[in-house]
């Protein structure tokens, strides 16, 4: 690769931000790919653009970037909170819209040892303490709402989009914590690096976002 000062190495989260995330660089004037996240591989140059993406999955990017291995990268607010890396955050790209929410069953009663099942420990631990409630928070991976359903947690802190998976599973939404978007992050050295490349790609990508909104 060459002129590599003009050149970004954007981690791009696999899966459902992506669709959103390039459909907003192409309506900013770049020529990226539609559903390259549909292949298997990993690195995509995209000599058009003067990008290399980096195919991620969501919860690495801040990873990538803070290690400078991508110079920026695309992620929800939620990740960003509960991974808590050393990157900037330089805008809201207000795609992907959702909420982090404590949910629970409608009957739910507070619990003598109360435990929180959830994708996002950092999260729920700081919501909690803050709000001097004693709980234990459980990790899991992935189909948090079937914590409350089968025992293992009173209740659970996860996303909410569209509300589906909580209705289809007899799940109500206890308390909206926080509204998620997609963010556009940046390596501290590569901000500075490659200043003027990054400033014009938020120029771009702000002024669609102003429009739109
Ligand atoms: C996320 C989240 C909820 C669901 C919310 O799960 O954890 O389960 O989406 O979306 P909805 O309100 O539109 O139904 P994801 O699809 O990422 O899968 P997971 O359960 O494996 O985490």
């Amino acid at each position: 690769m060459q002129d590599w000062h003009n050149y970004l190495k954007v981690a791009m989260p696999k899966g459902r931000i992506y669709k959103q995330a390039s459909a907003l660089f192409r309506a900013a004037g770049l020529s990226v790919p539609e559903d390259e996240d549909q292949s298997r591989k990993l690195i995509i140059d995209i000599p058009e653009a003067r990008m290399q993406f980096i195919m991620a999955k969501p919860v690495d990017v801040p990873t990538y970037v803070e290690y400078g291995v991508a110079d920026i990268g695309i992620v929800g607010k939620d990740v960003l909170m509960e991974e808590n890396k050393d990157v900037y955050e330089l805008l809201d790209l207000g795609i992907a819209r959702c909420r982090m929410s404590v949910i629970g069953l409608p009957e739910w009663k507070p619990a003598t040892h109360p435990r929180v099942a959830t994708k996002y420990p950092n999260v729920a631990s700081q919501y909690f303490r803050e709000r001097g409630q004693q709980v234990e928070v459980i990790k899991l991976n992935g189909s948090i709402e079937l914590a409350p359903l089968i025992g293992l947690a009173d209740r659970i802190v996860d996303m909410v989009e569209t509300g589906t998976t909580l209705r289809e599973n007899g799940l109500i939404e206890l308390q909206e914590m926080f509204g998620i978007t997609s963010r556009l992050i940046a390596n501290r050295v590569s901000y500075r690096m490659k200043n003027e490349t990054i400033q014009q790609l938020c120029d771009q990508l702000q002024t669609y976002i102003a429009i739109k909104q």
